[in-house]
């Protein structure tokens, strides 16, 4: 098979985030800079600790992602970011309380030195939160301009070739895929007459792909996720992924739906609740940020289950998703599941799960492992949607023919037939006979 050309990740990497401040954000920095130091582990990151099976099973190849592809090493991150508050990270992190005070205060210096960037917010997209460090312009069109100014100066005030940007802020309210959508000179108009379908979040993926950076979409809302990005992004050969890193329950939920399948177990009901009580919490608090979230949670079992050809089995399934805000447990989350499934002849079972995570630590590596995989597929000539990349999220983006994969499994062979695809190896069907002759 024929090795994709790759350019090397030569030099430094930007990573922009809008979102900071935030949860994910200053884990992820916090849990770079303390891997960086030799005080933690990456673990949970693919890119860092994860392997890859090459050749048949009696090769015993197995080498690391890392190895296997040419990704950017983490010394080679630079970060910086858009946020609504203006403390430093530092300030932030502590704010967030995911990481331990002993470990923030051993990383004060790295985190004291890195500040937000103004962003471009409108309460009308997130309603529970407000803060100061917000920018002023003439129409939308304007703050994207300004965004892009952001982006220009960050790349050159560090000396960057290389730039990724990654959504890690706040899930905005619900606006549903729209005429203005659809095609980009619809879309530009549509940002100079501040149309109301036009949210920040699709601003800073117009201005990310816009200065050839590749974007990807932590949180449900669309982002870059509407036509006239994915076209531009398509046409500019800038990568995007997304939408929604695939954590808590919903990973859960991954992981045993596909096995249920598997063994042709029916499921009547799958009921699913949690408790949260970080600033996401707060602002999926407000019903129309929920429903946002809400679209993004319930989509994976339709997929999966594909009702339509099991009807005997997922007919009447009927599937709940809540979040309750419920301050005391912070970060440290609380989702409960109860699982209604049926066996031979009909006979009712149940599963209870109960999974104490912590919201933040799961996703942190996903994001990390995002922003190195952009870089790849920007170098190795990967542009518009990376479906490939579904193994991070809850609502992968897909194209229009195909449903979206939710698999987990399924999900974890095409990202990885993906890299060997990428390097010229062998793809792995796991047919086997060769073994037997
Ligand atoms: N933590 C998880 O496991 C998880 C999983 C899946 C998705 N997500 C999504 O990831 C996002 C971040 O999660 P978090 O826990 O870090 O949330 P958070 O509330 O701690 O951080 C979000 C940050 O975004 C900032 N923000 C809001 N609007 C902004 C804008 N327009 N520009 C710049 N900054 C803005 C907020 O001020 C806040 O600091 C949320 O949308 C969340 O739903 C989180």
């Amino acid at each position: 098979m024929k090795k994709n050309k790759i350019a090397p990740a030569k030099g430094k990497l930007g990573v922009l985030i809008p979102g900071f401040c935030g949860a994910i954000s200053t884990t992820l920095i916090g849990g770079v800079e303390a891997v960086k130091a030799g005080k933690g582990e990456p673990i949970g990151s693919l890119t860092q600790m994860g392997r890859i099976r090459l050749g048949k099973r009696t090769d015993k190849k197995n080498p690391l992602i890392k190895d296997f592809v040419p990704l950017t090493d983490l010394k080679d991150l630079v970060f910086g970011g858009w946020d609504i508050f203006d403390e430093n990270l530092y300030e932030s992190a502590k704010k967030a309380e995911v990481l331990e005070k002993p470990q923030i205060e051993s990383l004060k210096k790295q985190l004291s030195a890195l500040r937000p960037m103004k962003a471009a917010f409108d309460r009308k997209y997130v309603k529970n939160i407000s803060g100061p460090n917000v920018k002023k312009g003439k129409n939308k069109y304007d703050l994207a301009l300004q965004l892009i100014e952001d982006i220009k100066d960050f790349k050159k005030k560090h000396g960057l070739d290389r730039a990724v940007m990654i959504w890690c802020a706040s899930t905005e309210t619900y606006i549903p895929e729209h005429d203005v959508h659809t095609t980009l000179a619809k879309f530009e108009n549509a940002m100079k007459a501040d149309h109301p379908a036009v949210s920040m979040s699709t601003l800073y993926a117009y201005a990310a792909i816009k200065c050839g950076v590749p974007f990807a979409n932590g949180a449900p809302n669309l982002s870059c996720n509407i036509p006239a990005l994915i076209e531009l992004a398509k046409k500019t050969g800038v990568p995007i992924c997304g939408s929604d890193y695939k954590t808590g329950q919903t990973l859960m939920k991954t992981i045993i739906a596909p096995g249920l399948k598997a063994r042709a177990l029916g499921i009547r009901g799958w009921f699913s609740t949690n408790i949260l009580g970080n600033r996401d919490g707060e602002v999926l608090d407000d019903p129309e940020s929920f429903k946002t979230k809400e679209v993004s949670k319930l989509s994976v079992l339709e997929s999966i289950l594909q009702p339509e050809t099991y009807p005997q089995l997922y007919r009447d399934l009927y599937h709940k998703v809540t979040i309750n805000y419920y301050p005391p447990r912070g970060d440290s989350k609380e989702g409960w599941d109860n699982i209604d499934i049926f066996g031979w002849l009909g006979y009712p079972m149940q599963i209870k799960v109960d999974f104490l995570c912590r919201d933040s630590i799961l996703a942190a590596p996903l994001a990390l492992d995002l922003v190195l995989f952009l870089d790849l597929a920007r170098r190795a000539g990967l542009g518009g949607t990376q479906e490939w990349l579904s193994f991070f999220f809850k609502s992968p983006m897909h194209a229009p023919e195909v449903y979206a994969e939710n698999d987990l499994f399924v999900q974890l062979e095409k990202f990885e037939n993906n890299l060997r695809h990428l390097m010229g190896e062998t793809l792995i069907t796991h047919l086997g006979t060769e073994y037997y002759k």
